[in-house]
């Protein structure tokens, strides 16, 4: 566990309301949808500037898949126009493009074009835009559990032997370290099972604002409210 960095050094969201934006305007959840991608494309210029070096945006859940197939359908297709049409904004700002969830629940088309966007904007060094996509905080614990478990079958592990360092080692990108802030936009107050592991000392900021009409001014305000808060992480403090 680090300190906490200012600003922080990582902000996870969850990009909540897309559907009830389009329904305030009488128009169908696609078009909420595609005003969300704007708000993506947005924020992640947004946090390039003020210096954020991890974005981890929740982009769609495992429980999503339950959702109609055809809304499921207009979610990859934009999904393939954000990856076609953003690439060359992610290369020319040093964005580093990286994927967590269980992604073979896409199709193979999406798979292949985020495959090979994350391998040509792997030497982005400014920031890096996780995108989870079929992604379940439960079930990235139960693949680590999965492979730690494979690994003493093979005797290649003690049980006794595993502890917290290990167990993350097995999370779908190790190497990012935990939120810092986690927004949640549409005033919803709960985790709907986003980087469960990862967010036990997270600091919560949840807007009424809905994700399509998120700006950079609100994300400041998130960032601003961050750096008052308090991260004490279990311990005292000298103000205490
Ligand atoms: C978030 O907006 C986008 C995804 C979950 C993919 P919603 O589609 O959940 O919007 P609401 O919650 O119905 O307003
Ligand atoms: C969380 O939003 C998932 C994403 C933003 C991708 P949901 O709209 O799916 O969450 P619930 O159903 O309100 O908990
Ligand atoms: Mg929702």
């Amino acid at each position: 566990m680090h300190d906490a960095l200012k600003p922080p050094h990582h902000i996870a969201v969850i990009m909540d309301g897309n559907g009830r934006w389009a329904r305030a305007r009488g128009l169908p959840r696609g078009l909420g949808h595609r005003a969300g991608a704007q708000a993506v494309r947005r924020i992640v210029e947004a946090c390039c500037d003020v210096g954020v070096r991890v974005l981890t945006l929740y982009a769609f859940s495992w429980e999503n898949r339950d959702r109609p197939a055809a809304e499921i359908r207009e979610l990859m297709g934009l999904l393939e126009e954000f990856i076609r049409r953003e690439t060359p904004t992610l290369l020319a700002n040093q964005v580093r493009l990286r994927t967590i969830g269980r992604m073979e629940e896409l199709s193979a088309d999406v798979v292949a074009s985020l495959r090979r966007v994350e391998a040509q904007t792997a030497q982005g060094a400014r920031m890096t835009l996780a995108l989870a996509l079929g992604y379940g905080g439960r079930q990235e614990i139960v693949d680590a559990a999965r492979r730690l478990a494979e690994r003493a079958r093979q005797g290649l592990l003690r049980p006794e032997q595993i502890d917290e360092a290990m167990f993350a080692q097995q999370l779908y990108a190790p190497d990012l370290p935990d939120p810092d802030l986690l927004i949640r936009t549409s005033g919803e107050q709960r985790l709907s099972n986003f980087l469960l592991w990862q967010s036990s000392y997270t600091e919560l900021y949840v807007t009424p604002k809905l994700w399509p009409d998120f700006t950079k001014e609100d994300l400041l305000d998130a960032i601003a409210e961050y750096e008052r808060r308090e991260r004490r992480f279990g311990r005292v403090t000298a103000q205490a």
